[in-house]
């Protein structure tokens, strides 16, 4: 099985992913957890790349580009390999990031990404994926002072300094792109506190992937 989460920045995607794998291995099924940006050897150099504000003259093709070679990198490496040895497969952002992102928010062809996503996942596509849906200003708050706390202002800060236009696109994109993809996207309203947040995770789970939990 494999699981995506998405989310503008701040929904505490983190957090929830954590609580999944625990309560799952609790349950006797093996867990990997991983994350785009940076879920390869090479993806972390890309993450850098993508994530430090000093690159803010990426242009968004080239942008484009290095999610890409990240995600067809993960999925050779990490995540197919991962789901073939019987793992459940917990990721913190997949290809929906950028269709949302690249796509929504910068104003590339969404059917070129789609195209494009198509080549880097190679078949291996996500069995469901949870959006949590957060108010931007919300979550932009909460990313940037633990980036702040984290000393990760600079290097992973790119996006944290875009304007909250932008994170309202990136939120209404998501909603838009769930509501396009029903069968396998669902959206968790993320407002409230971790332990409810996880109640709704663990009910789509729950109706949507009988038997793994
Ligand atoms: P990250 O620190 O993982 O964000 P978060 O903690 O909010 O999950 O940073 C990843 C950033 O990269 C995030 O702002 C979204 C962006 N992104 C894209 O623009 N396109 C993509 O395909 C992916 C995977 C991420």
């Amino acid at each position: 099985m494999f699981v995506t989460f998405e989310g503008i920045e701040g929904t505490g995607k983190t957090t929830q992913i954590a609580r999944l794998r625990d309560h799952l291995e609790s349950r006797g099924r093996e867990v990997f957890l991983t994350r785009e940006p940076g879920g390869s050897r090479v993806g972390r150099e890309l993450r850098q790349m993508l994530l430090h504000v000093n690159n803010s003259d990426l242009t968004a093709i080239t942008e484009l580009f290095l999610y890409l070679a990240d995600r067809a990198q993960h999925v050779a490496q990490v995540v197919r390999p991962q789901l073939e040895a019987g793992r459940v497969v917990l990721c913190d952002r997949f290809a929906d990031s950028t269709i949302v992102y690249q796509g929504f928010g910068r104003g590339l062809d969404i059917d070129m990404l789609r195209q494009l996503n198509e080549v880097a996942v190679d078949g291996v596509w996500p069995d469901l994926t949870i959006v949590l849906d957060l108010d931007p200003e919300v979550g932009l708050e909460r990313a940037t002072r633990r980036n702040s706390e984290d000393g990760k202002a600079m290097a992973e800060g790119r996006f944290e300094a875009e304007h909250l236009s932008f994170h309202r696109r990136i939120r209404e994109g998501y909603l838009t792109w769930a509501a396009l993809n029903r069968d396998r996207i669902k959206v968790a309203d993320a407002s409230s506190g971790s332990d409810e947040v996880f109640g709704r995770v663990r009910a789509l789970i729950e109706s949507h992937l009988p038997g793994l939990a």
